[in-house]
């Protein structure tokens, strides 16, 4: 079977080459795929991508057309596919659901440590030999309250691991889980009470069409003063504009954040040597309560090596005609 695969970094091909099975044939672009991309896989079998691919109606469409048949996402998240199309092309589509939910859980919380203690400000300042504390001082979080949305895989666990530092736990989700929330003495609210009453709200939801802008404006205005927001799920959950405006009001009192709304073609690409063309991420750079990484909560060695994993016995079950793994199958 024949695989090309998109948006790869050398980190992808290591893992991926490291469990290829001899039946998969595998082409590595570092380019992404999307409508003018789509015709480097002519005479592949399958196309395996990753969060900013685009596989709109007209991508998958031109992929039917030169021959491939599977479009393998390693990753969790599905919003860059039309799912709709690719049923209607006969098109099978898998992801890899739960490929290390501690490692985004892990990272959402250091992205909370070092913005609320602000060790990404201590850090260059001590490689500058300025041993001042003035402006580093943070908060503990011990007694404080966290509202975390989505309480499912990554959600559950950020939510443990917070209650390990003596936190109020708060929780919203529209499928709620009353024996988790009982064991791991978590409260689930209605959504607008876990605004108004969390120091920090963090987002573990997928992005929808119903999820999309979920913090809003009129989100920000129920919220504390000072609140903290993280978001380690998908950049469209949050609208920037109205983030930005209540940072600048200083109505928000932090924001860490390893996803944004127009990350695609910035996020893991080097453009250091290039002038940022993107106002609204160069304003967001600005504010020194704001941090941001760039969409690396999946990047740990177990999650890297289960998405290989979990991908290339899906490939290779393809060829063979034996059915999916359980739990991975989208269309
Ligand atoms: P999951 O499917 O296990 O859980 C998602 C939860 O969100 C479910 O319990 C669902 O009921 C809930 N939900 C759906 N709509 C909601 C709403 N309107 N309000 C509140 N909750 C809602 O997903 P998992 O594995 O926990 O992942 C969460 C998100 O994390 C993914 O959707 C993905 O976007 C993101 N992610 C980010 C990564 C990164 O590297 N930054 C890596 C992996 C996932």
């Amino acid at each position: 079977m024949k695989v090309s695969f998109f948006d790869t970094k050398p980190y992808d091909r290591s893992y991926f080459e490291k469990c290829a099975a001899d039946s998969l044939r595998l082409r590595f672009h570092e380019f992404r795929l999307n409508q003018e991309t789509a015709m480097a896989a002519s005479g592949d079998d399958a196309v395996c991508v990753f969060v900013n691919d685009r596989l709109d109606r007209s991508c998958l469409e031109q992929l039917h057309a030169s021959g491939v048949r599977m479009v393998a996402l390693r990753c969790a998240g599905f919003n860059q596919v039309d799912l709709d199309a690719a049923r209607a092309l006969g098109l099978a589509v898998t992801r890899v659901p739960a490929y290390s939910p501690h490692a985004v859980a892990e990272h959402t919380v250091a992205l909370l440590l070092a913005l609320n203690r602000k060790i990404h400000r201590a850090y260059n300042r001590v490689r500058e030999h300025n041993f001042s504390l003035s402006g580093l001082v943070g908060f503990d979080l011990h007694g404080k309250t966290v509202g975390i949305v989505g309480t499912g895989k990554i959600g559950r666990i950020t939510a443990q691991i917070l209650r390990g530092f003596g936190m109020e736990v708060l929780a919203y989700d529209p499928f709620p889980s009353a024996d988790w929330a009982r064991s791991n003495a978590v409260s689930y609210v209605p959504f607008n009470e876990l605004l108004e009453r969390s120091a920090i709200i963090s987002l573990h939801l997928p992005l929808t069409a119903s999820t999309l802008h979920l913090l809003n404006a009129t989100a920000f205005a129920r919220m504390k003063p000072g609140v903290f927001i993280l978001n380690t799920s998908r950049g469209k959950l949050v609208d920037t504009t109205a983030l930005i405006a209540s940072l600048k009001s200083g109505a928000i009192g932090g924001v860490a954040m390893d996803v944004y709304e127009e990350e695609e073609g910035v996020f893991f690409e080097d453009l250091s040597g290039q002038i940022l063309q993107d106002d609204v991420l160069s304003r967001l750079l600005t504010f020194p309560n704001v941090l941001i990484t760039s969409h690396q909560a999946f990047l740990t060695h177990e999650a890297l090596g289960e998405i290989a994993r979990v991908t290339v016995e899906n490939l290779v079950n393809r060829s063979k005609g034996l059915p999916f793994l359980d739990g991975t199958v989208l269309a």
